[in-house]
């Protein structure tokens, strides 16, 4: 094939939204995502033969989501979003300033932790918010980092929660060992802010345990999670982009994927997608 026609033909190729996290997690934002802007095809990764993520090295994280993100552009996906708070704490700005360049200049990841930073300051009125998040996420200081950007003022306080994530991969969520281990960090974590009004749930498996969250919380508090805010910030993304919402195909395709079991995936991913999810399984 003549080189030319060949790089024009790639170049007009549209390709669906990916949406990667290391399991089920990202499924609570890619729903937000869906309802917010339906019109869009999207694949969805779950690492789940790897999940979780929350305590394993900067370095595994990195290589794990790395490998997730080219597999994604391989399925043709111009723009992808890591739907992982510790990916996006521990893999992102290596894959947008090494690899990107590299691998597709043109195409585009995204993460999660950017669009609650440049909002979060807007919600709280004592301004103290509380982090709940993998230990990963907390121990990159990454929401540290992007707050002061925009709050300089605002008062985080970070609690890890090593086990909340593996509870909820393990559909343990509604369990009473849950109920021990949420109330053990939401202790912690109000015994270290007593002005705290805010608690934002940075991990995307957390809005599982929403109920409970709040059941263990004083009465008042407001908590965040994170889907709504994603979709949002994609929509002015896709907005402010033409250049590459142009190359999003728009069908109103959805398609999951697991480095695990289908058959687990489709048993527990409903939960977290909202409606019943047919994945298929791949190998990386
Ligand atoms: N859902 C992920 C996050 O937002 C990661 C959970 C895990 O794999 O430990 O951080």
């Amino acid at each position: 094939m003549n080189g030319k026609f060949h790089v024009r033909l790639t170049m007009s190729l549209t390709g669906p939204i990916g949406i990667f996290d290391s399991g089920y997690g990202g499924l609570t934002v890619m729903k937000e995502i869906v309802r917010k802007l339906p019109a869009y095809d999207y694949i969805y990764l779950g690492d789940n033969a790897r999940a979780p993520y929350g305590n394993r090295s900067y370095d595994t994280v990195y290589r794990y989501a790395l490998e997730c993100v080219k597999w994604l552009f391989n399925r043709g996906c111009p723009l992808v979003i890591l739907a992982c708070n510790t990916a996006s704490a521990k893999a992102l700005r290596n894959i947008q300033q090494i690899d990107l360049p590299k691998i597709n200049p043109s195409n585009r990841v995204l993460g999660v932790i950017r669009p609650t930073t440049e909002i979060i300051g807007n919600i709280t009125r004592t301004g103290t918010v509380g982090i709940l998040a993998t230990t990963g996420t907390v121990q990159s200081g990454s929401y540290e980092i992007e707050i002061k950007k925009f709050f300089p003022r605002l008062k985080l306080v970070q609690e890890a929660c090593p086990m909340w994530a593996p509870l909820v991969e393990n559909n343990e969520h509604l369990g009473p060992g849950a109920d021990y281990f949420i109330k053990k960090h939401l202790d912690n974590i109000f015994e270290k802010g007593k002005d705290i009004d805010t608690l934002l749930l940075a991990c995307t498996h957390y809005p599982l345990l929403l109920d409970k969250i709040q059941d263990h919380s004083p009465p008042g508090i407001r908590i965040v999670a994170q889907g709504e805010i994603v979709a949002d910030s994609l929509a002015v993304y896709l907005n402010n982009h033409p250049e590459m919402e142009k190359r999003c195909a728009k069908q109103g395709t959805l398609s999951f994927y697991t480095t695990d079991s289908a058959e687990d995936f489709n048993n527990h991913g409903g939960v977290f997608f909202g409606q019943p999810v047919q994945a298929l399984h791949l190998d990386l």
